[in-house]
């Protein structure tokens, strides 16, 4: 069993998703969800699948405390799915290549601190992009720049506001995120 860890800031539907999708695995589990909002809606949702969920301070992801409970826990790997804080350099080392994010636009395009949420789709339609999309990529050091392994695209139509593009946005992260992260997880292949 390859044991992972959700990290999410807020909604948590994309967290949802990935264990739904995983729910009868035998070779995947998701035993612990990491938030930096006590109000993240996403606790809720740990609670529905009876999964522990934690919150830390941005403190305690730079000191370690974060990396002692996933050490204790077990974990293999590291998802994170709307999560808002930089992953910190101690937990980098000790996950290498093993923290995957999604990101939602066409990276490189569209990235950077500052650029999540309702941000991004903000930005996409004022600059008039004709399409957009998601990119599910490993973490490194700097904001949304490591190693792409997969994107999807859609398009954007002029009449398109930033929540008409966020739904479809969404909807390809539901469709492809689970499935490249067993993928990715796995080794069984990796895309673009
Ligand atoms: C997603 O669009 C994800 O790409 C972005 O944050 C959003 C999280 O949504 N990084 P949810 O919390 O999974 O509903």
């Amino acid at each position: 069993m390859k044991r992972i860890a959700l990290f999410a800031s807020g909604a948590g539907s994309n967290v949802e998703n990935i264990i739904h999708y995983f729910s009868n695995s035998k070779v995947l589990e998701f035993p612990l969800i990491i938030s930096n909002r006590s109000d993240a809606l996403v606790h809720e949702r740990a609670k529905k699948y009876g999964i522990p969920s934690h919150t830390f301070k941005k403190n305690d992801f730079e000191d370690g405390k974060v990396l002692k409970l996933l050490q204790e826990k077990a974990i293999d790997f590291i998802v994170l799915a709307g999560f808002l804080l930089k992953v910190p350099d101690n937990l980098l080392k000790a996950y290498p290549d093993r923290v995957f994010n999604i990101h939602p636009a066409l990276l490189p395009k569209f990235g950077g601190k500052g650029m999540y949420g309702s941000h991004v789709h903000e930005a996409v339609v004022a600059s008039g992009e004709k399409e957009t999309g998601v990119t599910i990529h490993y973490v490194n050091e700097n904001y949304d720049e490591g190693r792409i392994i997969f994107q999807a695209k859609c398009p954007v139509l002029p009449t398109d506001s930033p929540d008409d593009v966020a739904a479809k946005v969404h909807a390809l992260e539901y469709e492809h995120f689970p499935r490249v992260i067993g993928e990715a997880v796995l080794g069984i292949k990796e895309r673009q």
